[in-house]
């Protein structure tokens, strides 16, 4: 399991039958640039592969930075989210493809599938040790440009650094205060039977 080690999970009081692995994965910034073996990086997006989808269209596509092009990918986030992501062991794009394989027509669900592909990879991480954090702050143009991607056919989600957690030390005492696994609203809010 993870290095939760000194995190303070007090905020995330649960019903005692929720599976801890969706409670304890959380998305740190402090991070370490320790390299990601090849067969973890495999088994992760390989989980997300198992996700389900709209007509098992499998929309979602990762890419992700080697070493040669961390730098690269790293200049397509924003400076807030560079800050912390630049101690990341990689760097990544979450991308869905917005038309049906099977008939070539828009796929409205393209994004909420690629959401669930995101949180399979996300629980796989962490399931190895890793930790899998979203970014909105990305130069959205840049990484058209960058991953050659058309706009019509495609569009960039998120951004996403992957890796060990590192020492808090290594962030902005802003940042640093808000290094703890976030609550959440009540599920009376998020869940209404009628
Ligand atoms: C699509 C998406 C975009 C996000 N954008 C950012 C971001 O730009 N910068 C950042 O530091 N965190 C970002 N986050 C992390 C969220 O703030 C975080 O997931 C949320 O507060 C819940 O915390 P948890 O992941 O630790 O459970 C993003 C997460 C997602 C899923």
């Amino acid at each position: 399991m993870t290095d939760s080690a000194n995190v303070d999970f007090s905020a995330r009081q649960t019903l005692p039958e929720v599976d801890p692995q969706f409670t304890r994965r959380w998305s740190p910034r402090a991070m370490q640039n320790t390299r990601i073996p090849d067969q973890h990086l495999a088994t992760i997006f390989e989980a997300a592969r198992w996700s389900p989808s709209c007509f098992n269209d499998q929309p979602w596509r990762f890419y992700t930075s080697t070493e040669a092009t961390f730098d690269s990918f790293l200049k397509l986030l924003n400076d807030a989210n560079q800050s912390w992501a630049k101690n990341a062991a990689v760097l990544g794009f979450v991308v869905s493809r917005q038309h049906f394989r099977h008939n070539g027509k828009p796929n409205a669900h393209a994004d909420f599938d690629t959401g669930a592909a995101w949180m399979a990879l996300a629980l796989q991480a962490h399931q190895l040790g890793y930790h899998a954090h979203g970014m909105a702050g990305v130069h959205f143009d840049g990484v058209y440009d960058y991953l050659g991607l058309e706009r019509d056919k495609f569009r960039v989600i998120c951004g996403f650094a992957l890796g060990l957690r590192g020492d808090p030390a290594v962030l902005t005492p802003e940042q640093r205060a808000k290094e703890n696994p976030s609550g959440r609203v009540d599920l009376a809010e998020v869940w209404l039977s009628r």
